[in-house]
């Protein structure tokens, strides 16, 4: 039986679709105080799957909630899915005194589920974070599906060599294009130039692909750069859109013709589905 969190529902309902498995009905409630409560009527008694972006600090203690609940029901096996890990980003001490918050999230969720399947985390390694055993699945090979298919002489890029195994994956699924990522280039302590490192632009597609669209602050800044280098049609994908705050704004007023992402985060761009690379992994 699929258990969606509250924020993960549409991922959820086509995770029970992809794998034949039952949705089961969760209540959400939350007391006048602020707390929550979650509740499963009709829980499973064999496998459950709990699937639920932990986007904010509610969404993490729903899940384990939600986890509590279905060890509470006797259920044998539990499996949880997290289509976005929060605060996965902050996956080490950046500076004295700072707690390694992916390790303190992943500790606490362990305690309530028997195997961990994470959706492209910022970082793989944190998957070692867990105390049971935690499998990673990559979903950027449907970010392919909603681009044109008459892209010209298309490029892929990401914002940095970090990022460029998605650039990879996208130009393979979507069948031709070259692959490259963004240098960038200080010439003074308030100049920096950021452009592609070996592909040229001019006159050509543009397809800007991430794990993450948090702020939009890394696309729009190259979404403007590539205006500048001549590009055509610049298109903006990830897993995870985010779009936080402005994003989208700042995206639209850099220029970008359309932006998708996956149905990780579930937000009006989420064309593409996790699903299936879940689906398999289960
Ligand atoms: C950085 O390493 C990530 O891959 C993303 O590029 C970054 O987190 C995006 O953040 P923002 O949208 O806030 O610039």
């Amino acid at each position: 039986m699929i258990v969606s969190g509250s924020q993960s529902q549409v991922l959820a309902a086509r995770l029970a679709d992809a794998t034949g498995e039952r949705l089961a009905r969760v209540e959400y409630e939350r007391f006048p105080d602020g707390e929550l409560k979650v509740r499963v009527p009709d829980p499973p008694t064999d496998r459950a799957v709990v699937v639920a972006a932990t986007t904010s600090s509610d969404a993490h203690v729903e899940l384990l909630q939600l986890q509590d609940a279905l060890r509470e029901a006797g259920v044998e096996e539990i499996v949880t899915v997290l289509p976005y890990m929060g605060y996965g980003r902050q996956d080490r001490v950046f500076e004295a005194g700072e707690p390694v918050s992916a390790r303190a999230m992943a500790r606490a969720i362990s305690t309530g589920t028997d195997r961990v399947i994470l959706v492209n985390p910022h970082e793989p390694a944190v998957s070692d974070f867990f105390d049971v055993p935690a499998t990673t699945v990559d979903a950027a090979g449907r970010l392919a599906d909603p681009l044109p298919e008459d892209l010209t002489d298309p490029v892929f890029v990401s914002p940095d060599e970090g990022a460029i195994d998605i650039a990879d994956t996208v130009s393979s699924a979507y069948g031709r294009g070259a692959v490259d990522y963004f240098e960038k280039t200080r010439h003074s302590s308030t100049e920096v130039e950021i452009q592609p490192r070996d592909a040229g632009v001019d006159g050509r597609d543009v397809v800007l692909t991430d794990d993450i669209i948090a702020t939009g602050s890394t696309m729009s800044e190259a979404v403007a750069a590539l205006d500048d280098l001549g590009a055509a049609r610049v298109f903006v994908t990830c897993v995870h859109p985010m779009l936080a705050s402005n994003a989208v704004l700042k995206l639209s007023a850099a220029g970008v013709d359309a932006i998708y992402g996956s149905d990780t985060l579930e937000r009006a761009v989420s064309e593409v589905s996790a699903a299936p690379a879940i689906a398999d992994a289960l």
